[in-house]
């Protein structure tokens, strides 16, 4: 697995919540293809973070990846609601249908508790079971998929939801919120499940600061020719 930095800024404020936590920091881990199993082991240092500013790509034309459906789901996995804001706003701007990822078994509504349970369900990467999934999943071409970076990944259940609901050959656009991580640095852990995914952007918006950014989510569809 990739060694990245940590940067800084991520330190100041992550490292704050941690600390208050009384949570280590977690090492990434190696993920097995594109299955609902793992056989790997666990282990390597913690995957990418980088400063927020800025933190927006468009990385693919679109029209290089155009999908052969035209229908858009926008699907969102939000703990505390940050994400779901960004997720509302695309869902707003863009003809789609919104989906929320959660948990069969929610989680605790504990800040300290929800880091613990989270840095344990990396560490055994444990694949948490969905409320529901997509219905008609193939008549989507393009997804917008959000989640907020827990422990410098995606939330172990992103890695269920894309076990569960294939992702190639459509046009996969990432988003997400943070307390200073880039969701750059979790596009790693869908591509390791996925391989055969087109990821053609990504946005990261500061978790407390979301309400007031989201005209970079306008700004960034533009950019992305998707809107
Ligand atoms: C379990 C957990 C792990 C987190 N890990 C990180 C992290 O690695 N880096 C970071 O910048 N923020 C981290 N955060 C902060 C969240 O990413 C941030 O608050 C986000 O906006 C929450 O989004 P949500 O309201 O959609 O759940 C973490 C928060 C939780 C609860």
């Amino acid at each position: 697995m990739q060694e990245q930095t940590v940067t800084s800024l991520d330190r100041r404020r992550f490292l704050r919540l941690a600390a208050t936590a009384g949570a280590t920091l977690l090492a990434g881990g190696a993920i097995a293809g594109c299955s609902a199993e793992s056989t790997e082991p666990r282990g390597g240092t913690p995957n990418a973070a980088s400063d927020q500013s800025g933190d927006s790509t468009a990385a693919t034309s679109p029209e290089a990846n155009a999908p052969a459906s035209p229908k858009t789901l926008v699907a969102v996995f939000s703990w505390s609601g940050h994400t779901l804001q960004v997720a509302e706003r695309i869902h707003e701007l863009v003809e789609s249908d919104l989906f929320r990822i959660e948990p069969a078994e929610p989680y605790t509504s504990d800040y300290n508790a929800v880091l613990d349970v989270a840095q344990r369900e990396q560490d055994d990467d444990y694949r948490p079971a969905l409320a529901a999934s997509v219905e008609n999943w193939d008549d989507y071409g393009t997804v917008y998929l959000g989640f907020p970076v827990w422990w410098y990944h995606v939330p172990q259940i992103i890695k269920t939801f894309v076990t569960e609901h294939d992702l190639a050959g459509k046009n996969v656009v990432v988003f997400g919120t943070s307390g200073g991580s880039s969701i750059a640095g979790t596009v790693p852990d869908i591509e390791a499940l996925c391989p055969n995914v087109t990821i053609s952007g990504n946005i990261t918006l500061d978790g407390d600061t979301v309400s007031s950014q989201l005209d970079r989510v306008d700004a960034w569809l533009g950019d992305l020719g998707l809107r």
